[in-house]
């Protein structure tokens, strides 16, 4: 059926071409993450970060009972981490296992191959009935590298990211 409203939202948001994160989520020794390319800052001051998480993803079902979890910038070089954690589910792989990380504020995984990153205490979930993805609005508490690092490399982004078929469909 023909939904022009919709391919509107399609084609406006292929033009945004977002810059993809790896958001990472525990509860106790349950751990995850998911590439997400529905994500932004929600607030200047307080300064708030909104990440939404599809409900089919195991990192979704974990995030529901973390404290903190974090958002990962994906670099340009970083591909195969993206398809790492976009392309597989935790349901059916340690996607941490292989993959250096230590533990952050909550436990959540600090990914240590992308380190500009926002760790976020979760002050709320915007949990939209009919929604197939929820928001998950945080309060910064922690940081990687900053915007300044020498290290700093272009984003990821969406349309280098469209070959990664999702562990879960949404
Ligand atoms: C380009 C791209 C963008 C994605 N954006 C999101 C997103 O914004 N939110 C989300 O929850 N999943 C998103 N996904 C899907 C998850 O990363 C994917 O289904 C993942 O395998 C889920 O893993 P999990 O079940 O271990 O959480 C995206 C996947 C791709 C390839």
């Amino acid at each position: 059926v023909a939904d022009p409203a919709r391919d509107a939202v399609d084609a406006v948001v292929a033009s945004f071409d977002a810059a993809m994160v790896v958001v990472t989520a525990a509860d106790g020794d349950e751990r995850d993450g998911c590439l997400v390319g529905f994500h932004s800052q929600g607030s200047i001051s307080p300064r708030r970060y909104v990440v939404w998480l599809s409900r089919a993803n195991r990192t979704y079902r974990i995030a529901q009972r973390s404290t903190h979890l974090a958002v990962h910038a994906v670099g340009a070089g970083d591909h195969d981490l993206a398809e790492r954690f976009g392309g597989t589910t935790g349901d059916e792989v340690d996607k941490l296992a292989g993959v250096e990380w230590s533990p952050g504020p909550g436990g959540v995984p600090l990914l240590a191959a992308l380190p500009m990153r926002v760790v976020g205490r979760v002050l709320t979930e915007l949990d939209l009935p009919d929604a197939d993805h929820v928001g998950f609005v945080l309060d910064p508490v922690a940081g990687g590298a900053g915007p300044d690092d020498p290290g700093t490399e272009a984003p990821l982004r969406l349309h280098d990211a469209t070959d990664i078929e999702p562990g879960h469909p949404a």
